[in-house]
């Protein structure tokens, strides 16, 4: 990584400490815990993390670090959408075991166009091994095609599918707070080779995308919880912008 990038994600690392955690981890603790004690123990959700961790390299950001946290969220949205972990019946164990396998492989084809599209496609072939019902790998994959923001999407053809469709969303786009700032765009702008000065010219537009993202969570907690997410991430970025303008003009 150029060391500018090292400096500068220090920095924002700093910033993000500073900042108030997500309201969702303190308000939906019991769900997280959930999801995050089921992530550990279920034997699918085991495997396919076996297989996920061979495959997923940091590329574009979009790697290991990434799958896992968009898993734990999406798997503790559905608990909170499903009555917060009181109610740990056959369907909502079902529908996060579900979640979770969208969320370690919705961004398995991260590197090739139309990722999306690609991801379903492919999450399609590996789940063939999976003891997992044919509806519930139909609304895996219609998930993970799902996922990308800005994009027409097809409505989920059930209240199940739409339940992963949009717990996977919102956790992926729960990425566009403060994770965006430690981790997200170092690896980005490693990976595609960008130089710090193009970096720091194209910055404006990028925070200009974090705010069209805070309409467009899709379950009742992501729209409860996610606009609070960009919020702390728009004000990290802004922060780490002054950074930038006032400590590193020197050497851009
Ligand atoms: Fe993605
Ligand atoms: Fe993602």
């Amino acid at each position: 990584m150029d060391p500018v990038y090292i400096q500068l994600r220090e920095r924002a690392c700093r910033i993000v400490s500073a900042c108030p955690r997500p309201g969702f981890y303190r308000d939906c603790a019991d769900a997280c815990a959930w999801s995050r004690n089921f992530y550990l123990t279920d034997p699918i959700i085991a495997r396919l993390k076996r297989f996920v961790t061979a495959r997923l390299s940091d590329d574009f950001g979009h790697g290991l670090r990434h799958a896992a946290k968009v898993t734990l969220d999406a798997g503790a949205l559905v608990v909170a959408e499903s009555g917060g972990g009181r109610r740990s019946d056959g369907p909502m164990i079902a529908a996060v075991r579900h979640v979770q396998c969208a969320g370690l492989l919705h961004d398995i084809e991260r590197s090739r166009p139309d990722h999306a599209l690609a991801g379903a496609l492919s999450a399609r072939r590996v789940l063939r091994n999976y003891p997992l019902p044919p509806e519930a790998v139909a609304d895996i994959c219609s998930a993970i095609s799902n996922h990308e923001a800005f994009k027409d999407v097809a409505a989920p053809s059930t209240p199940a599918a739409d339940l992963i469709d949009a717990c996977l969303y919102d956790a992926d786009k729960f990425r566009w707070g403060p994770d965006n700032f430690t981790d997200t765009i170092w690896d980005m702008v490693t990976f595609a080779r960008i130089p710090p000065a193009a970096f720091v010219h194209h910055y404006p537009r990028g925070m200009e995308s974090l705010e069209r993202i805070r309409g467009t969570f899709r379950s009742p907690t992501g729209r409860r919880y996610g606009p609070e997410f960009i919020d702390i991430g728009i004000e990290v970025g802004w922060r780490l912008y002054d950074v930038i303008l006032e400590e590193f003009a020197a050497v851009l």
